[in-house]
Parts: structure tokens; sequence; C-alpha cells
């Protein structure tokens, strides 16, 4: 389901179940971990669907076959630290020639801006398709910023992968990144007054990492 211009919600029954399981409480941290890799699997699948291809000839066990390969733009994947880190692998079991980059940022608790500590990412990233990982879109803050990163660093071909959104989220981005598409399984309802999506899922890193 696509939402305003730039939001494609996925509504896959099997993504809708899985995200069930992460908003639980009860989900402990292995679970949780092993399901946001799933999510990001399932995620991914849907958000390459426009991939090019080109035609090719294989010969198969009983002639030769006119096929399809993959073509085009060569793909990055851009974790926000922490918890985009575990998004990574799940995309990497369909795409694994992809390049992958991490910027760290954490949002101050605070203030709920956004504090950059890292960036290191693939050199030929412009020339690159690029998907930003980070499970939680609340603010916007942390994903606008590295969204600066890469376009101060050439990067033009941009998407968004995030389990959950906010519509706050979804506004700013959006708004300060209008190019950018962003595939999200749900748009929740709205933020409470520490930035955190309500009902939301809790705080993903703590989740993932079983810190706190
Ligand atoms: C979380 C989450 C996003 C950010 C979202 O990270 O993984 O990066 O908050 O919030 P925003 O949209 O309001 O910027 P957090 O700041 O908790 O950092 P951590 O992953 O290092 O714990
Ligand atoms: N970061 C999280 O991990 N969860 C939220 O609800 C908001 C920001």
């Amino acid at each position: 389901m696509s939402g305003p211009d730039g939001l494609v919600v996925l509504e896959h029954p099997l993504l809708q179940h899985k995200l069930a399981l992460l908003r639980d409480e009860r989900t402990g941290v292995k679970e949780f971990r092993e399901v946001v890799e799933e999510v990001a699997t399932l995620m991914a699948y849907e958000a390459l669907r426009d991939l090019e291809t080109e035609a090719v000839w294989v010969t198969t066990p009983i002639a030769p076959a006119r096929a399809r390969m993959l073509a085009g733009k060569k793909l990055a994947l851009v974790a926000i630290l922490r918890a985009g880190l575990a998004m990574v692998d799940g995309i990497l079991h369909l795409v694994p020639a992809a390049k992958v980059g991490h910027i760290g940022i954490y949002r101050d608790p605070d203030t709920l801006q956004p504090v950059q500590y890292y960036a290191k990412l693939p050199a030929d990233i412009s020339e690159r398709r690029v998907f930003v990982l980070d499970p939680m879109l609340a603010t916007g803050g942390s994903v606008a910023q590295a969204l600066a990163v890469l376009k101060k660093r050439g990067a033009t071909h941009l998407a968004l992968l995030c389990i959950l959104a906010a519509p706050e989220g979804v506004e700013r981005v959006l708004g300060e990144h209008p190019d950018v598409t962003i595939y999200t399984a749900a748009v929740d309802e709205r933020l409470d007054d520490h930035g955190y999506i309500v009902p939301g899922l809790g705080d993903a890193g703590d989740r993932i990492f079983g810190t706190r």
C-alpha cells in the first residue's frame, strides 16, 4: 500500500505477523534479533522488486534457455548504528554482493537531536543504489541526518527500510528528502513525550542487544 508520495507501507501477512512478535513485550532478545533479521529480508524482497534485469542465455540439462539476471546499479546497504545492524544480514541473504556502510548516530535523550559519531561508507557509494537501514523512524532526526551524510558523499539513489514509523518521522524525512522512498511495515499513531513511538515496540537497540 502507498501513503503519501514516497511512503510505501508493506502489508504482507508474513511481515505483519512478525511485526506483532516484535511489538510483544514478552519477546526476548534472541527471538527479537532473529525476527528483525527475517523482517529485513521480507522488506528487502518487496523493496527490490524493481531491480533491473537483463536477458541472458543459459544451457539447462535439456536445452538452451533464455533467462534473466540482475543488471543495473550495484547496491549498498547503510546501517544506522546500533539497531540498523540487525537488519544487514537478512538483506545480504538476498543480495550478497551488496557493499555495507555504517553511520553511527544516537539520539540525545533530552533534546532528541541526532548525534553523529561515526561514518564508514563504500568509496563508490555515489554509483550505488543505497538502502538505509534503521528499524525505527521516530522524530526522523537520525534518518534525516544519515541521508544528508550520504548525499554529501554523492549518493543520489536512496531509500529507507524501517520496520516501524511515526507520522512525525515520515513527514520530516519526506519534507527534507522528497527524493527518498520510505518502506515500512507500519505507521503508528504518534510519538510520546520522550520521543518513543506509540504503541511501537519499545527501544529497538536495547531489545536487539539486551541493553537498557
Ligand atoms: C534509535 C533508533 C533510531 C533512532 C530513531 O536509536 O534505532 O536510530 O532512535 O529516533 P529518531 O527518529 O527520533 O531520530 P538510538 O538513538 O536509541 O541509538 P542506539 O541504536 O545507538 O541505541
Ligand atoms: N527509538 C526506538 O528504538 N524506539 C522508539 O520508539 C523511538 C526511537
